[in-house]
Order: C-alpha cells, then structure tokens, then sequence
C-alpha cells in the first residue's frame, strides 16, 4: 500500500510515499546460470508484493569467477542486456522497482556494477566504488557517483556490498538526501556488514536494506562461504528484519520513509546539521 502524503522541506512542499512495502530477496544463485538465476528471482517472489525489491551483488552470475575471459562472457552491456531487459519486464509484472548486482561491460572495461530499474525502465547504473579483494583481479573500479533514484515517492540510494566498509558511502548518500540505502551484497565475512550497517543507518538516520547470498561456492580451487543475514535496519539502528544464514528467503517490510527525515538523536544534535566538514579535509 503506498499512501501519498505531503510534508515539508525548508519552505518546499514535497509529495512522498507515507507507507511502503520494501523487500530483498536472499538466494543461491548458480555459478554461470543466468537464465536459472534470474528464474529463482521470480520463483522466491512468488506472489509476494512490494514496490522495492533488492537483489543481491552478482545474482545473476555468481561471484567466484577464474578467468578474464569468463567474467567477459558473463558481463553484459546496461541497458541492452538480457538481465536489465528481464529486471525491466519483471519490475512491469511486479508494479515495483528493482536494485540488483550484475556484471556490466562496456568496451574493454568490466564492472561489479548495481542496476535501478522500474517498470519504465532503467533509473541508474551504479559501479562499485570499493572493490572486495579478487574482485581488483576481475574488475575496474567504479567511475559512476553514488546514485539517489525515486521509488514510489521516496529516494532510494544504491551501494554495492564492501561499500559498507567506507562510512563515505552511506553518509554520500544521505547528504543526497537518500532515505533507504539499497545494499545489494555477496558478504563473506561473518557479521562485520550486519554490524557496519546497523550504524551506517543509525549515522544517518537511514532505512537500509542489505540483500546478500546463501552458498559454498568452489571453482578454480577457491571456495567461499556467503553469509546470508541479509536484513532491514530503520533510521534508529532497530532491526526490523534478518534472515537465515543459509537458506533462500524473501523478506518484506512496511516502512515510512518519512521517519528518516528527522536527523535528531536528541533535541541538541543533528546527525547531518552538526557535520564540521572545515575539520575532516586534511
Ligand atoms: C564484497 O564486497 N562482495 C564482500
């Protein structure tokens, strides 16, 4: 249910979702298995409703790749693509918007790239700005700003995974006025995200949504364990959702965006007003 709702912001009046429905999917994708991958997404919805779904990094392809010329195989062009057509045709089914990690090629460049989508086609691209380990074997980094896009009145900013490491990520997007922070994620080590984005959205008095993977992946001689606990934090650090650490689930919350709008921990200190920029230059 989305019920529109007026407030104010300095002297503007802004229309805004009151109440939204925003979900992740946490699943096992199957390394190399586009069309699978993309059919379990559609499987795990099911007849699930939100107007918000995040994905996990990589869902479509897998994470453990052991050469250049596969990644290449795998990436594809944004938006021409099979996995954006089908993130937009599903996104028309679903009346919702979709954030979800793929691999993106353009010319010789390959990235660990995040798509937007909506039901009238791609919103934004986002490149992951911190690349995770092997991922600096496989990827470029990211040359794209932090996105904001709107979703059913509200703003939804995108970040990919370790992203979560650099407090500049989530406080980027917050400063863009982003009140849910997408995180499609392929987490691997226990906990540490689970713990960083409880304060990443306490900070920035967020909503943020961290959608990660369940699975053993084992190619090439490496193998990877990811780490599930995908989960849902409101704007006060409160979990208001968190899944297994191995099984596939789908997860919906309702949620008011506007409680993100009040940046005050108490009547003295606003995490945004009380920022010193002057003092964190060198
Ligand atoms: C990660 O950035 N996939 C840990």
């Amino acid at each position: 249910m989305v019920l529109g709702r007026r407030y104010r912001v300095g002297r503007s009046v802004v229309y805004s979702a009151g109440v939204m429905r925003v979900g992740y999917v946490q699943m096992r994708p199957r390394f190399g298995e586009v069309g699978a991958n993309l059919r379990r997404v559609r499987e795990l919805i099911g007849s699930e409703r939100a107007d918000l779904w995040v994905l996990p990094e990589l869902f479509n392809t897998g994470y453990v790749f052991t050469s250049h010329d596969e990644v290449r195989a795998l990436a594809e062009v944004v938006p021409a693509g099979d996995t954006t057509h089908e993130l937009i045709t599903m996104a028309g089914e679903l009346g919702a918007h979709l954030v979800a990690g793929l691999a993106e090629r353009e010319g010789d460049q390959i990235y660990n790239a995040a798509v937007a989508v909506g039901p009238g086609g791609m919103l934004a691209l986002y490149r992951k700005v911190h690349l995770f380990s092997e991922e600096k074997r496989w990827f470029t980094p990211g040359d794209t700003p932090f996105p904001v896009v709107p979703v059913a009145g509200a703003r939804v900013g995108v970040m990919i995974c370790f992203d979560h490491y650099f407090p500049e990520s989530a406080r980027t997007l917050a400063l863009q006025g982003a009140e849910i922070i997408a995180h499609p994620s392929n987490l691997v080590m226990p906990g540490i995200a689970q713990r960083t984005m409880v304060v990443r959205a306490m900070e920035n008095r967020v909503f943020t949504v961290t959608a990660n993977r369940v699975g053993l992946e084992e190619r090439g001689g490496r193998a990877l364990r990811f780490t599930g606990l995908s989960q849902i934090v409101a704007p006060t650090g409160e979990l208001l959702a968190r899944s297994p650490e191995e099984t596939e689930e789908v997860r919906v919350i309702e949620l008011d965006p506007e409680r993100s709008h009040d940046k005050h921990i108490n009547p003295w200190n606003d995490v945004l007003a009380d920022r010193r920029p002057a003092f964190y230059a060198r």
